[in-house]
């Protein structure tokens, strides 16, 4: 071991504990989710009454960091596009992140996976008013989605050719317009598809959100990161009030 370790490692754990949140949906449940494990907004010198780790969260602000406690820990609250957390996680600019599994299996990234929190249930199929098969015969079948490789690697799984084609949302458009035959998407209740007179045809994962770590993190900082997965565990364990 070299004489610059031990400073490099201390200057690992003196730093606050990062965590990359998911804005939109699920940042309401999961807000929930780490008040019941005991994280506590704002650093501990903040004037007039304490926030709730939800207000913190959810208010109006613009600030992309939100300051957090854990026990004595300090927490750092990196607010994001959903996309974009398991890239800050991957690289370690996070500690920990918070972000769907149809992203984890889009993007492949090389990240700890420790808990499965249970939020934002649903599924990724593929759904059209007709098999991916019975397209216009002559031509490729094409498949609108904003999962280009997931969609890519389950046709491929099947042994059928498509054309992938990129779109950003309102996906069900797709069929309806010719722009696709069929669409790999996230279905959650379902009546996005009904509404569209769309029926899922196949599917190819269960989604839920889940807790992330870099991998190098969980290691180094197991102090602050064990303590911390461990209540959120027990927050899941036990019935919300
Ligand atoms: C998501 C998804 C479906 C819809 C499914 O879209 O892409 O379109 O929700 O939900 P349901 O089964 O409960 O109807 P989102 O609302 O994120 O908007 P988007 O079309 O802009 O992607």
């Amino acid at each position: 071991m070299t004489a610059a370790a031990p400073a490099a490692s201390a200057a690992v754990s003196a730093r606050p504990l990062t965590i990359a949140l998911p804005k939109g949906r699920t940042i309401k449940p999961v807000a929930a989710l780490l008040a019941r494990a005991g994280v506590i907004a704002g650093d501990g010198t903040e004037d007039g009454p304490a926030r709730s780790l939800a207000e913190a969260l959810e208010g109006e602000s613009r600030a992309l960091v939100r300051r957090a406690r854990f026990g004595e820990h300090a927490l750092e609250l990196l607010l994001l596009k959903p996309d974009d957390v398991p890239t800050y996680v991957e690289y370690g600019t996070a500690d920990l992140g918070v972000c769907g599994r149809d992203v984890l299996y889009e993007r492949e990234v090389d990240v700890y996976q420790p808990l499965d929190l249970g939020i934002g249930r649903c599924r990724l199929v593929v759904a059209g008013r007709v098999d991916v098969t019975s397209a216009e015969p002559g031509r490729m079948p094409r498949v609108a989605t904003k999962y280009p490789r997931a969609a890519a690697a389950h046709f491929a799984r099947r042994g059928v050719q498509v054309e992938i084609v990129n779109v950003q949302g309102s996906v069900e458009l797709a069929p309806l317009t010719g722009l696709a035959d069929v669409i790999v998407d996230l279905v959650e209740t379902g009546t996005t598809l009904v509404e569209n007179g769309l029926e899922v045809k196949e599917e190819i994962l269960a989604i839920s959100t889940m807790l992330v770590a870099n991998r190098a993190s969980y290691k180094l900082r197991s102090v602050v990161l064990g303590p911390l997965v461990a209540a959120l565990r027990s927050a899941l364990a036990s019935p919300s009030t």
